[in-house]
């Protein structure tokens, strides 16, 4: 009998949460910090590729992959390796203030992922709020200007900066006060939910005429705007993907008024839509590239990626201490070395495999409005009634609930989406049974409407 880790899809052993699991859950309801958004009780010991086991002993198939990150799976024995080799080695040194090999190393290589003719160059942090956060100091500091525009729907982070940019719920603002002044939202193309009518293809045309028509006209001069970030695909909007001319739409007008075109690929990059990032596919050539989650395997790393005669600023202007550090680098090459060699290409074709499994979904359920996304990345919104389009929030948090008590760990994204987003390694019996359950749990929502 293979033991719990070697299984490919879920074995549960003992009821849900089981009792190791309820002594933790316990716990953490004394000590934690109550603003974590904890959807159902997973607590988590061990993994290996797909699989996580509880406290328990229960496995389950995780398609989460811890928010995106576990981009190689879990503890992936090459990743585990690199970790262990450099933690024997190196573990911290700062970046900041002295040198070592893995950092040009890496950055050389992350800067041929990002397309342009020009060199780039990288500042490592520590995850994808701080490269947010560094990215709007960056287009700042090269533009000599403050404005910033970014849409509604768009996660980027929760620091004082980041979450200027966010817009994603009130909740990660209520209570807050003052945020960064001179940033404005606009529509996301938001093609299911399109106010004109449009397809996934040729949604967002008026918004791109409300910012050349209204926004630069009454509220911003073209002139005093530093940067425009949107992300390629939102994920915590809802796993929404914006028309491949909007974005080439959006880099025509940012070029046309020197405006830094900013991309946030921190969770949609690495690999998971099939190319190294999700704004690939559109065939733009952002200046600033912002990314994280996936690029160490779960190691905390994030990276501010741009063109050379951008990154110009001067020694001392931005630094870290930890960001960069040798431990997760060493991990972060390891990733890069396996998704470019095999798991690029199966987030490709296992997207398209769960593309062709979920495509009459819409047609079969009637609570499913919307099955979207690029690759490893696929968002099922969850509506009341497909004609109204009523986003049914109480629907999806009980599949989420659902699936997890059938062994299928997912995550929910926006008011009313499932998001899917395994590790890039998946295979199709893994596929099959996570479509297998989704199907099963919207039979059982579809009961209780
Ligand atoms: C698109 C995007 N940007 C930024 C962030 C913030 O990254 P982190 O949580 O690593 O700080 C996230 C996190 O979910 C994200 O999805």
């Amino acid at each position: 009998m293979p033991t719990t880790l070697e299984v490919k899809t879920p074995r549960l052993v003992t009821a849900l949460p089981g009792p190791n699991a309820r002594r933790v859950l316990e716990q953490d309801a004394k000590y934690m910090s109550p603003s974590y958004t904890r959807d159902y009780p997973l607590v988590a010991k061990r993994g290996h590729g797909a699989i996580v086991e509880d406290v328990d002993g229960n496995a389950f198939l995780d398609f989460a992959a811890g928010i995106a990150v576990c981009s190689t799976g879990h503890c992936h024995p090459k990743v585990v390796s690199a970790i262990q080799k450099q933690a024997a080695e190196l573990i911290h040194m700062s970046g900041t203030d002295f040198y070592y090999e893995s950092m040009p190393q890496l950055a050389e290589r992350l800067g041929r992922t990002m397309p342009g003719a020009e060199s780039k160059k990288v500042f490592f942090t520590n995850s994808g709020t701080e490269a947010i956060e560094g990215a709007i100091k960056l287009a700042r500091y090269a533009t000599k200007r403050d404005k910033l525009i970014a849409f509604y729907g768009c996660f980027h982070g929760r620091s004082m900066g980041a979450l200027s940019l966010t817009a994603s719920k009130s909740t990660h603002r209520k209570g807050f006060g003052a945020l960064l002044s001179g940033i404005e939202h606009i529509p996301y193309p938001y093609a299911y939910r399109c106010a004109h009518g449009h397809t996934a293809e040729t949604c967002g045309a008026e918004i791109l005429e409300q910012l050349e028509g209204q926004i630069f006209k009454r509220l911003f001069d073209p002139e005093e705007v530093a940067g425009i970030i949107i992300e390629p695909i939102q994920g915590e909007g809802g796993y929404v993907p914006a028309p491949k001319f909007f974005l080439q739409e959006l880099q025509r007008i940012c070029r046309q008024h020197g405006i830094m075109f900013i991309v946030d690929e921190v969770q949609s990059g690495m690999g998971r839509t099939g190319k190294w990032w999700a704004s690939d596919h559109a065939g733009i050539e952002p200046d600033i590239l912002c990314c994280a989650k996936g690029i160490a395997s779960g190691m905390p790393l994030g990276a501010i990626i741009a063109r050379e005669s951008v990154m110009r600023w001067k020694p001392g202007a931005h630094g870290t201490t930890f960001g960069g550090n040798p431990v997760c680098l060493a991990a972060a090459l390891a990733t890069m070395d396996l998704i470019e060699s095999e798991y690029m290409e199966n987030a490709h074709r296992m997207g398209d495999y769960l593309f062709g499994r979920l495509a009459d979904w819409t047609k079969n359920f009637k609570i499913v409005g919307d099955v979207r996304g690029r690759g490893l990345m696929i968002g099922i919104e969850i509506v009341r009634d497909q004609r109204t389009k009523e986003k049914a929030a109480d629907l999806r948090n009980a599949i989420v609930d659902l699936a997890f008590h059938k062994g299928l760990l997912v995550l929910g994204a926006g008011e009313n989406t499932i998001r899917l987003s395994p590790p890039l390694l998946i295979d199709q019996e893994q596929a099959d049974f996570a479509a297998r359950t989704l199907e099963d749990c919207f039979r059982e929502a579809e009961k209780k409407i």
